[in-house]
């Protein structure tokens, strides 16, 4: 039996969704709890295939894992027994990668595999990790079978490390290798998104010294070890946005609860010229969509920007908006798979290189789609609820990778939406 989900569009959504803990924050500090000396006590935890991978990982390693609730789990890795992180799981995600400033940081010599995860930009390099651990004083060998060997035989030392291209990940890594290094990591030209500030708050709490995570330029003075505490993950920007993309295509009014508004404004903002209304308190978000869908362009960034891990769900309402948009993918050399599953629907769209131009249609029309990756598999839920007719979408595994319950979340706001058990049908 194979899973698709199924949809029945055509609803405007209305009602309440509560957002849950950041996957991109979830999945870096579950490998940093490797670095304390103590019991970390991590709250806010998403119920979602990828945290489950990295929390299995650690558990392969010999880390005790427990949950208290489905969303509080305490890690105690003082007992662990080994320093390689099991290969079949690395390869199952890309925030894998993780694991190699943690255990670097811990044991100054790990070997992991490849890490794997979405594919969307052809290679996904991590030569700039690499780089940020050599310059600590790391050496680094790839060996056949795509392990990668990463030795300190001297230890790490603090440097000053440029990066050439923002890279959320290798920002977060070097984090990692520099907390126990002796001396001082200066990290220049640094991501700045909002799950590397929840990285280096947690890294504080537990007693590391990381100073300026949020600018371009972060500093770590390492710490001779970290002790054990209560850590609370920070919302999922790209799930409050996924929600808020959701009720621009479909129409309607969704209150989303739990959210932190600075990390929303950048999407809100392109939401309001597409002719939403957007208003927030504190920690919740209302959106609104009564009237028409306006054309708009969208060009992703590195934080502040425009996130591209929003970009596929924003395609949606501009299928179905008047006149021609364009969205321009600027972290990633292409992230427009999706659109030839969109087409299906019937959706107008023109792909050159980084540039997609979206020519608005009247309507979708349900199809049979495929979820391509995490966020692509997004757009089709997207998709499928604001199409005429059914829909019905295969590899639902990746949605399921990084969307807490997002099959119940929408039904609780009056989407018609299943999970459906298809026989004998390869996914
Ligand atoms: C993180 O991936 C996210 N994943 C991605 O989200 C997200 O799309 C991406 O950041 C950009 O925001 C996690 O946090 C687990 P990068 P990451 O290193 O860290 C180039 C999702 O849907 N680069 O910031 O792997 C790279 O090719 C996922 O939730 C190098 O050249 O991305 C890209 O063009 C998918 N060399 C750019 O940097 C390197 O060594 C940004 O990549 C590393 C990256």
């Amino acid at each position: 039996m194979n899973k698709k989900i199924a949809i029945k569009g055509g609803n405007p959504l209305n009602g309440e969704i509560n957002i849950s803990g950041a996957k991109n924050a979830a999945v870096a500090i579950i490998p940093a709890a490797l670095l304390v000396d103590g019991v970390c006590r991590l709250e806010n935890i998403p119920n979602i295939v990828d945290v489950m991978v990295q929390l299995d990982i650690v558990r392969g390693m010999g880390a005790d894992v427990k949950f208290l609730t489905p969303t509080i789990v305490e890690i105690d890795s003082r007992n662990l027994d080994r320093s390689d992180p099991p290969f079949e799981l690395m390869r199952k995600l890309r925030a894998s990668y993780y694991l190699m400033g943690a255990l670097l940081s811990r044991y100054h010599d790990v070997e992991v595999a490849m890490p794997g995860g979405c594919n969307f930009g052809g290679v996904r390099p991590i030569d700039l990790h690499i780089k940020g651990f050599e310059a600590l004083g790391a050496e680094t060998a790839v060996k056949e079978g795509g392990f990668v060997c990463v030795k300190a035989e001297n230890g790490l030392h603090g440097k000053t490390i440029f990066l050439d291209v923002v890279s959320v990940g290798a920002t977060m890594n070097i984090m990692l290798a520099a907390t126990l290094a002796e001396g001082q990591t200066v990290i220049e030209n640094a991501a700045k998104e909002p799950h590397i500030v929840d990285l280096a708050n947690f890294l504080n709490a537990m007693g590391a010294n990381v100073m300026g995570a949020g600018t371009d330029v972060i500093k770590i003075t390492g710490v001779e070890k970290l002790h054990g505490g209560t850590y609370s993950i920070i919302p999922d920007q790209i799930e409050a946005g996924t929600y808020m993309a959701a009720v621009a295509a479909t129409g309607g009014s969704l209150l989303i609860k739990n959210i932190i508004p600075k990390h929303l404004e950048c999407i809100s903002t392109k939401l309001v010229e597409m002719g939403c209304e957007v208003t927030y308190t504190d920690d919740t978000v209302r959106v609104t969509r009564t009237g028409e869908i306006h054309r708009t362009n969208i060009k992703t960034m590195p934080y502040p920007g425009f996130p591209t891990d929003m970009q596929p769900q924003m395609a949606i309402p501009l299928c179905l908006a008047q006149g021609a948009s364009v969205i321009t993918e600027g972290v990633w050399d292409s992230r427009f798979r999706y659109v030839d599953e969109l087409r299906k629907m019937g959706a107008e769209i023109h792909v050159d290189g980084k540039v997609a131009v979206f020519n608005g249609v009247d309507r979708l029309m349900g199809a049979p789609v495929t979820a391509y990756d995490l966020r692509a598999g997004a757009a089709m839920i997207i998709a499928g609820l604001a199409a005429v007719g059914d829909t019905t979408i295969s590899d639902t595994r990746h949605i399921e990778r990084g969307y807490d319950d997002i099959v119940g979340k929408l039904r609780s706001v009056g989407a018609i939406i299943e999970y459906v058990e298809v026989p004998g049908e390869a996914e």
